[in-house]
């Protein structure tokens, strides 16, 4: 390991989840990690540093949070730069890597009503998930190191390769991070970006769309593997993406196979 080696590494959806994952694993499996948990709720930030702090390996590791609601259409460029920038002042230097996992599903849970979301919820849904990361192509540059060891890694879901009936407004407009990761690759290189398209993760926003037992079996059922996946095996995910220095522009599954059902 190199003595110097330094990860700063800025986590928007950090304080649940996928995120909360994957800034536990890279503090213990990326040498030098230091932390900036972002996300719209000072409370629920709070005790994921408290829980980010005791797991942490060494007392040397910044681990922070920024609070930032990112879902703001209109404000969203300023929203984003003032997280950039608190999470710079934090480190005390550049970004490294970025992950960026804050969003939510586009249809109300089950058993909540309508099933339909309204063009609102779809606006909020994919401001968040989609613009915000291209938000990131104009900002990037500015706040993170310029080589190919840093990265932006963003979230999708299968359902966007897998459609199932009812769902078309929704991944249609989520569908779009494809191509803008792949543009965000090209616009910011060195600095690398792909993205993670998950299966069913069990965490609290798949535990409130599938609160029973009997839902969270029919999504077991609908991968290969025929199971729900933790929140630390998607991490994995996020860390390749972060490690492998020779990967942009990359889809990468962690779905349990369900895009081969
Ligand atoms: N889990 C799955 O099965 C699954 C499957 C496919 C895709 N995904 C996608 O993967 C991502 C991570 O999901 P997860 O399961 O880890 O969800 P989660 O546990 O609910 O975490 C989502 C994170 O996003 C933050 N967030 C939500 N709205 C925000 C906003 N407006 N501004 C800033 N932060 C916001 C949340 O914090 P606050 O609420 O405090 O803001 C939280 O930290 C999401 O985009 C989700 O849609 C998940």
């Amino acid at each position: 390991m190199a003595p110097n080696a330094r990860n700063n590494v800025l986590l928007v959806g950090g304080s649940s989840g996928v995120g909360l994952a994957t800034a536990k694993l890279a503090l213990t499996a990326l040498p030098g990690t230091n932390i900036v948990l972002s996300s719209s709720n000072k409370e629920r930030l709070e005790k994921a540093v408290q829980e980010l702090k005791s797991a942490a390996p060494s007392e040397e590791s910044i681990i922070d949070f920024v609070v930032g609601d990112v879902s703001n259409i209109s404000t969203q460029f300023n929203d984003v730069e003032a997280i950039l920038k608190a999470a710079n002042s934090i480190f005390n230097g550049k970004i490294d890597h970025i992950i960026w996992t804050a969003g939510s599903f586009p249809h109300p849970p089950q058993g909540d009503g309508p099933k339909e979301p309204s063009n609102d919820d779809l606006l909020s849904v994919s401001t968040t998930r989609l613009f915000g990361p291209l938000t990131l192509t104009h900002l990037g540059k500015k706040y993170m190191t310029n080589s190919r060891k840093s990265s932006i890694t963003t979230s999708s879901g299968v359902l966007v390769y897998r459609p199932r009936p009812g769902i078309a407004r929704g991944i249609g407009l989520l569908g779009g991070l494809d191509s803008a990761t792949r543009g965000l690759a090209v616009d910011l290189a060195p600095i690398r970006a792909n993205f993670v398209v998950l299966g069913p993760i069990k965490t609290p926003l798949l535990e409130k769309f599938a609160s029973s037992e009997a839902a969270m079996k029919h999504m077991a059922e609908g991968s290969l593997l025929k199971a729900v996946g933790e929140a630390d095996e998607a991490a994995e995910a996020y860390l390749a993406s972060m490690r492998c220095s020779y990967m942009t522009g990359s889809r990468i599954d962690c779905d349990g196979g369900a895009l081969l059902v």
